[in-house]
């Protein structure tokens, strides 16, 4: 049995007598015995003596799995430093590491470990703002609490610079971790994916893709096995293994499986550049397969984004239960249509539709004017699909001469909308964003970037799109066309862009 294993078992004692609300409360939740192996067998440190950190250790399940592989690689000597602060938690890992101990030097092998009972960044707050020399690993492995926090809380202060928006210890322990390796040192974290493109990681990103290589991905196709007992984490996970190194490796490696038991059902590599982003929003992909990485090199050669281009998606201004004061069911004077994704209808907008409670109009008065847009024409995106959905990336078409009779539209909070900065957005720029929005190459590449349902406006307002003309080109074409369902936009991509690679993916 593998001391993972072992380490695994002992722990379930605990987890009978701790409600999973409590240790949710904290981040904790412990790493399958597979797991560990799986990420502890993707470290290359060897030599005779090593060095390890385990942060937010737990009970000590990725230690007994690091030692395992570093004893198996004939490593004579192990430092190794768990940093743990639940009280609750700490006899036990203290007992656990005791047992690797021994089990080590049965195997005639050295483990030297301090637990530091300690907030595993605030102890290092030296080492972030790099006041003082400190001690430096060669390896960090770590499954790190997701727990958010505060902005003014201890943690998200002390490494502020990383911080935009809603922190989350995850991504500051992978910082921090990172911080405290040697130059050459390797990392291996596994965490919810939604660091690689969400809007409140950029910061973040922009640091971690500065610092480290990544040379691993694995990917869980299936969701709800990781966390181990019983615990559903609901976020998607990856595990990651990179190196503290200048030195860019041409491809990443990235493997795949459809549980907790680690056995691969998928393997390539990938060109690093293509899943590694490199400019303002430092985006990284998980492309699952050949044909994904395809889709990637297509999109991410388009030359600008939507701001640039002159445009930008939006968030739909209503919360509806903010503005009960001004909702209102009656086409009455001194109304504008209030649009919802309800009003979606086979790309355009159907309105006025009768749903219970989804009132139709918003009063057109002075204090309802924040809440309007300028009449015009406006591509719409939904917010929010559910996973059984084919589509992530919902769209409609709406045009001005719809709504002759109001003098501006407003939408719902689960909607977005893209509007032309300056001045109005003609048809033929309408149908062209539409084209591409539309597209199944488009949904394929949100998909690859974004693990969530939820299509965030600042994502797609970072996301590579066509040149403006390619994109009014592209909008006459699908202006005279009958049917413009995805695979016709598909078409109308594929004959813009003469792709080849494209034409065999999609
Ligand atoms: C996701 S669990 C992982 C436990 C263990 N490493 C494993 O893989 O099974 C994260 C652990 O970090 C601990 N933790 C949370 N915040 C911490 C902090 N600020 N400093 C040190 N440990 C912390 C939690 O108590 C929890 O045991």
């Amino acid at each position: 049995m593998s001391l993972a294993k072992m380490i695994y078992e002992k722990t379930t004692s605990y987890l009978d007598t701790m409600p999973k609300t409590e240790r949710k409360k904290i981040g904790q939740f412990f790493t399958p015995a597979a797991i560990a192996n799986y990420m502890a067998g993707l470290t290359r440190s060897s030599g005779n003596i090593v060095s390890v950190l385990d942060p937010g250790a737990g009970s000590g399940i990725l230690s007994a799995a690091i030692v395992d592989v570093l004893i198996s690689k004939g490593v004579k000597e192990i430092y190794l430093d768990a940093y743990e602060n639940n009280s609750d938690i700490l006899p036990m890992l203290k007992e656990n590491l005791t047992l690797i101990q021994r089990a080590a030097q049965d195997r005639y092998v050295a483990l030297h470990f301090n637990i530091f009972e300690e907030n595993f960044i605030t102890e290092n707050h030296f080492a972030w703002t790099g006041f003082i020399n400190i001690q430096k690993y060669d390896i960090v492995i770590a499954n790190p609490p997701y727990k958010k926090i505060g902005k003014r809380d201890a943690e998200a202060s002390i490494m502020q610079d990383i911080v935009y928006g809603q922190p989350n210890l995850y991504f500051l322990f992978m910082a921090m971790g990172t911080r405290l390796l040697k130059d050459g040192g390797e990392c291996v974290y596994i965490v919810p994916r939604s660091f690689s493109s969400g809007l409140y990681f950029t910061a973040f990103r922009n640091h971690f893709l500065n610092e480290v290589r990544i040379t691993n991905l694995h990917l869980f196709t299936s969701r709800e096995s990781v966390g181990g007992s019983g615990d559903n984490v609901l976020q998607e996970t990856v595990i990651l293994r990179a190196a503290k190194k200048n030195m860019r490796p041409d491809v990443i490696e990235i493997t795949e499986s459809s549980d907790e038991s680690c056995h691969i059902t998928n393997q390539y590599s990938v060109a690093y550049d293509t899943c590694v982003r490199k400019d303002s929003n430092s985006f990284l992909f998980f492309p699952s397969s050949e044909d994904d990485a395809q889709i990637l090199n297509f999109v991410n050669q388009w030359p600008a984004s939507l701001p640039e281009l002159g445009y930008r998606m939006k968030t739909g201004m209503v919360v509806d239960f903010r503005e009960t004061t001004w909702l209102c069911t009656d086409n009455k004077e001194e109304v504008v249509p209030l649009l919802w994704a309800y009003n979606f209808h086979e790309n355009r907008i159907n309105f006025p539709v009768e749903v219970d409670g989804k009132p139709q109009y918003l009063h057109n008065v002075q204090e309802t004017n924040r809440l309007k847009m300028r009449k015009g024409n406006y591509l719409l995106l939904k917010r929010f699909t559910s996973k059984e959905e084919r589509k992530r990336l919902q769209c409609a078409l709406l045009f001005e001469e719809e709504f002759p009779l109001y003098d501006g539209i407003s939408t719902e909070n689960h909607l977005n909308f893209i509007t032309k900065i300056n001045g109005h957005m003609s048809k033929e720029e309408l149908y062209g964003l539409f084209v591409v929005l539309n597209s199944s190459c488009m949904d394929r590449y949100f998909r690859i970037l974004n693990g969530s349902t939820q299509v965030n406006a600042n994502e797609i307002n970072s996301i590579p799109f066509p040149a403006h003309r390619d994109l009014v080109q592209m909008g006459i074409t699908a202006m005279h066309k009958t049917s413009l369902n995805d695979s016709d936009c598909d078409d109308i991509l594929r004959n813009q862009f003469m792709s080849i690679a494209i034409s065999q993916v999609m």
